[in-house]
């Protein structure tokens, strides 16, 4: 990747994004040029972050070099979308904002930035290391070429599903809100192993491992979901028992409902 990448809120959820990027070489700290809000995160970044990007003060005067790159990705925080400066009638049509903005539609977006192509994103926390899943929709007369471009920022980290911006509400409920709901899950199953009398570490590791054992086991073997309940529910044997108190505890409706819940609240924010 030759081009500049502006990156407009170098923050938590940028540098997620860009370090892969630098790490695996597929673009030179000389090309990204960041921008922050405070002169504290400036020094920070300047001293900590491990790689020499180019970084500026927002509304700085030498900030301006941000906004011409050709591609930007916009990451502050929603309340702060109204104070990025509107870089609108600078910049040519050639110039593309993606923007990981929970709530923010593509709508809101071509306001504000009237002369850029816009298109947003929704990414995962796995995208830290190189497993993270990332919807994108596209905005109004986006060429393959600027898609191509724009691709590139996440497929070296994540896997890339293109959606209809109508999807990305659930997209973000199943792929963001997820890890925490597998957390959860994962802490709870390995409660049920303390209660048997195993230590914390040895029953979160057999849990982890046995979720990672049954994935492998339905790709490997292009088993459903059914075929492996089957293949471990015997008649009358602790597998049914175990199940038995699911089903009475509504556990398959609570998980439905929760990312149902989930994908709601992010309408709601739009
Ligand atoms: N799409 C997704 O999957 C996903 C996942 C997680 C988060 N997000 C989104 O990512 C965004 C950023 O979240 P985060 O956790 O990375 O937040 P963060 O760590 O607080 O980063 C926000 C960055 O924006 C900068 N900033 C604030 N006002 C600015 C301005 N006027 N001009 C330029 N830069 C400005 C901040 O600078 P200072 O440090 O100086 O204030 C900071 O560098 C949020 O909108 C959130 O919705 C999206």
């Amino acid at each position: 990747m030759t081009s500049k990448i502006a990156v407009i809120g170098f923050g938590n959820i940028a540098k997620a994004i860009i370090t892969p990027l630098l790490d695996k070489k597929i673009i030179n700290p000389k090309d990204v040029f960041c921008l922050v809000n405070s002169k504290k995160s400036l020094e920070s970044i300047k001293k900590n972050y491990k790689y020499e990007v180019n970084i500026f003060q927002a509304n700085s005067k030498d900030s301006d070099i941000v906004w011409d790159c050709e591609l930007k990705l916009l990451s502050v925080k929603p309340q702060h979308f109204r104070e990025i400066f509107d870089a609108k009638n600078k910049n040519s049509n050639a110039n593309l904002i993606i923007s990981i903005l929970a709530g923010v539609s593509i709508e809101k977006l071509e306001k504000k930035f009237p002369n850029h192509k816009c298109a947003r994103v929704v990414t995962n926390v796995p995208i830290k290391i190189g497993k993270g899943l990332t919807g994108i929709a596209w905005g109004q007369e986006i060429s393959d070429d600027q898609k191509q471009f724009a691709k590139k920022i996440f497929d070296s980290s994540s896997k890339i599903y293109e959606f209809n911006e109508d999807y990305l509400d659930i997209f973000l409920a199943l792929t963001s809100s997820g890890p925490a709901i597998i957390a959860l899950i994962i802490e709870a199953l390995s409660d049920g192993g303390l209660s048997g009398g195993l230590t914390k570490k040895l029953s979160e590791e057999l849990v982890m491992e046995m979720i990672l054992g049954t994935i492998a086991l339905i790709k490997e073997q292009k088993l459903s979901t059914a075929e492996i309940k089957d293949m471990v529910t015997s008649p009358g044997g602790t597998t049914i028992a175990a199940l038995r108190v699911l089903e009475k505890k509504s556990l398959r409706s609570a998980l439905i409902e929760s990312i149902v819940s989930a994908s709601n609240k992010s309408k709601e924010f739009s």
